[in-house]
């Protein structure tokens, strides 16, 4: 059985409640949505008394103080906790986040923590990523170029060449803009979305590479690029401060362009 995270998630349901230990003075309830696809049921939502007082600041150290000490089931993806390796994408409070980039203290009352929207669920706060890799994949993300550069030289960019990637080279991958993305939601098997986008942008802005006719041909496309209806949902949400929705109107007006 493939579990979607659709929210909002009549399926899910109260689960267990693990209470703080007794003389906690800083009690915030954590509510973690929890599948496990070999219980063969629906999910529910578990709720985690933690003590303040003895946990880091943000939601991604409650969530492994849980882990480490109430619940070792409990299962997520992280890595860098710097905000870096974009592994800790989740939905907290409503919003797709990083979770070690979010303060507790910035959620009122209870801290909601979903897997990202609209992925199919591999356990618990793991969404799983294999459509979108492939559609990385799809863009061919790698530099392309047949023109010799004399040995042990490099290829040359100028401060303004170079200036053209940033705002694009610092996208981590974590897809919240992505699964935030209404056309992806409904289109995402044929809809490339913003992150994957973004990242296509990052190659056909780049002076070095040399296959710019080739990437926009293979995005012109009433799917995997014109599906996006310039909602801005991906760029109000990206941890990072990026702006997907402005690369994406870049490469539609690059082809448009070029049709003049
Ligand atoms: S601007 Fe485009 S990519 Fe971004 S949320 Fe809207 S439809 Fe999706
Ligand atoms: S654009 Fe932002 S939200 Fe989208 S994948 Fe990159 S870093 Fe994440
Ligand atoms: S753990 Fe790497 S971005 Fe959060």
């Amino acid at each position: 059985m493939v579990e979607f995270n659709l929210p909002p998630n009549s399926r899910v349901k109260e689960g267990k409640t693990f209470k703080a230990p007794a003389g906690a003075k800083r009690v915030k309830s954590f509510k973690i949505y929890r599948y496990d696809p070999d219980l063969g049921e629906n999910p529910r939502l578990d709720t985690f008394e933690i003590d303040l007082d003895a946990c880091g600041p943000m939601v991604l150290d409650a969530l492994l103080k849980i882990k480490n000490e109430v619940d070792s089931t409990l299962t997520l993806r992280r890595s860098c906790r710097e905000g870096i390796c974009g592994s800790c994408a989740m939905n907290i409070d409503g919003t797709n986040t990083l979770a070690c980039l979010k303060p507790i203290d910035e959620v009122q009352g209870d801290v909601k923590v979903y897997p990202l929207p609209h992925m199919p669920v591999v356990k618990d706060l793991v969404p799983d990523l294999t459509t979108v890799y492939a559609q990385y994949r799809s863009i061919e993300p790698w530099m392309k170029a047949e023109t010799a550069v004399a040995a042990n030289k490099e290829r040359k960019q100028s401060p303004e060449e170079r200036a053209k990637l940033d705002g694009l080279w610092e996208c981590i991958l974590c897809f919240c803009c992505s699964t935030s993305c209404p056309s992806y939601w409904w289109n995402g098997d044929r809809y490339l979305g913003p992150a994957i986008l973004l990242q296509a942008a990052r190659w056909i802005n780049d002076s070095r590479d040399e296959a710019t006719g080739d990437r926009l041909d293979q995005l012109e496309d009433p799917f995997r690029l014109y599906r996006c209806h310039t909602i801005m949902n991906c760029t109000n949400t990206c941890p990072k401060g990026l702006n997907p929705a402005k690369a994406i109107q870049d490469i539609k007006n690059k082809l448009a362009e070029r049709v003049l």
